[in-house]
């Protein structure tokens, strides 16, 4: 078992791309880590400095708390896995997953012995004689597994391991790949932009945006209490609801949150409103997930918000309805064109089938922003980007808020349904992005 420890590590590549950009994050004995972030985010980039496959242009990388930035690759006992795994294919599953063990000259009968084991362990023991070529991609990337997994090394760095497998295998393999990393004690770096693997597989996740480290945290917490709006609008299907609020404080009464026309009132009493009544005249982000919204026959308490149905989903198990509610939703950049649960097609088409039959409004942005401009082209640092004054890393559109439902509920577009906000489950952001709460981890 090993620790791994980033302190201050910054990679700037010779043409001058800042890869990753002052990440510290500490790797704690026998953890799953898993890296999280779009592509081109520098999750890759860190896994091959912890290999030693990259030098950091400054920081340091600690394995067991000590410096390993002159340690060489085959020396930091990493076992590594890639997305592109490489069988050799004119060997057997056996002999592929032996390899290693030949190289570090285990003799034929231990070697044997061992690699029965872990292919037993992975449920390929039945498959030894076979060439890769006969094994379904599942199988490969089991042997692949296996081959890291038999010098027993004392860290496993993967990236993006199931990125080329169907996605009911790679359900499967997420859990197998986890329970069997914790069966072995094993720490574990590995790496995904997937989110829903993130969550199911960590015991932490590190999320990352244009190689700045956003948050850190178990499943539950970043998930629960993302740091940054970026986080929050990263995680989750479908995305969290993010509205423009406007704050006004009503002093020993509550916090007003005007969204558009509708008001919801924060109580005085909640701890919360003592650190939103700071931006009593200012905007804020006010983020709400699906599951915290519950439909209401009617209501005027300060917690409900009324909309009409604009389009449902139909996801078998569940239902989602997306409502008008006349307000302004704030997107980040990154997610713009794929926010919610469905496709960025589908998005684009409905905004197309609105210019041609002369629907407007739909689309609007602030300042200079826009869904394709990737202005500035680095410098993630939650701080550096106004949600509400500039252009770039955010825009803003009518909010259709997401809600869950029953199945195939008795709907239609243009429905109105009314909602209930559990005001508990609210998150605030402030015009950097910044969470806003009180004393959180
Ligand atoms: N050898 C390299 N030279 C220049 N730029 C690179 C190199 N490797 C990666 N990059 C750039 O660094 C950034 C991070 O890349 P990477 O770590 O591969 O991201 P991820 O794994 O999150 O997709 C990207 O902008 C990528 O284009
Ligand atoms: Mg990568």
């Amino acid at each position: 078992m090993t620790t791994v420890a980033l302190k201050d590590v910054t990679k700037v590549f010779p043409d001058s791309t800042v890869a990753v950009d002052n990440v510290s994050l500490d790797v704690r004995a026998g953890e799953f880590m898993v890296l999280l972030g779009p592509s081109g985010c520098g999750k890759s980039t860190v896994l091959r400095m912890i290999a030693g496959l990259e030098d950091p242009t400054s920081g340091a990388i600690l394995l067991n708390g000590e410096t390993a930035n002159d340690i060489s690759p085959r020396d930091r006992g990493v076992a590594m896995v890639f997305q592109d795994f490489a069988l050799y294919p004119h060997m057997t599953v056996g002999d592929n997953i032996g390899f290693p063990l030949r190289l570090s000259g285990v003799e034929p009968g231990t070697r044997s012995e061992q690699v029965a084991q872990v292919a037993s362990a992975l449920g390929i023991g039945d498959v030894l004689e076979r060439k890769p070529s006969q094994l379904s991609g599942g199988q490969r990337q089991r042997v692949a597994l296996g081959r890291a997994i038999v010098r027993r090394p004392g860290l496993f760095l993967m990236d993006e391991p199931l990125s080329n497998l169907d996605s009911g295998l790679r359900a499967e393999l997420r859990a197998e790949i986890s329970g069997l990393v914790r069966e072995l004690g094993v720490t574990c770096v590995y790496v995904t932009h997937d989110q829903a693997e993130a969550l199911t597989m960590a015991d932490r996740v590190a999320i990352m945006r244009r190689g700045v480290l956003q948050d850190v945290g178990t499943p539950t917490q970043v998930y629960g209490r993302p740091a940054t709006l970026y986080v929050a609008a990263f995680l989750g299907s479908p995305r969290m609801n993010l509205l423009e609020a406007e704050v006004y404080v009503n002093l020993d009464r509550h916090v007003s949150l005007h969204l558009g026309d509708q008001t919801l009132y924060l109580p005085w009493n909640d701890v919360r409103a003592r650190h939103v009544a700071h931006f009593h005249g200012e905007r804020i982000v006010v983020g709400v997930r699906a599951e915290a919204l519950v439909p209401v026959v009617s209501s005027t308490d300060g917690d409900v918000i009324q909309g009409r149905v604009r389009y449902l989903e139909h996801h078998g198990h569940e239902s989602l309805a997306f409502l008008d509610i006349g307000a302004t939703a704030v997107v980040v950049d990154e997610m713009a064109g794929r926010a919610r649960s469905g496709s960025g097609l589908q998005h684009g088409l409905r905004r197309l089938v609105n210019r041609v039959t002369g629907r407007g409004g739909d689309e609007f942005h602030s300042g200079g922003g826009g869904v394709a401009t990737a202005t500035d082209s680095h410098g993630g640092d939650p701080g550096d980007s106004r949600v509400f004054s500039d252009g770039g890393r955010h825009h803003r559109r009518p909010a259709e808020l997401a809600v869950r439902l029953a199945p195939y509920p008795a709907l239609g577009h243009g429905t109105p349904l009314s909602v209930r906000v559990r005001m508990d489950a609210l998150h605030f952001f402030d015009d950097r992005g910044r969470r806003i709460d009180v004393g959180w981890r």
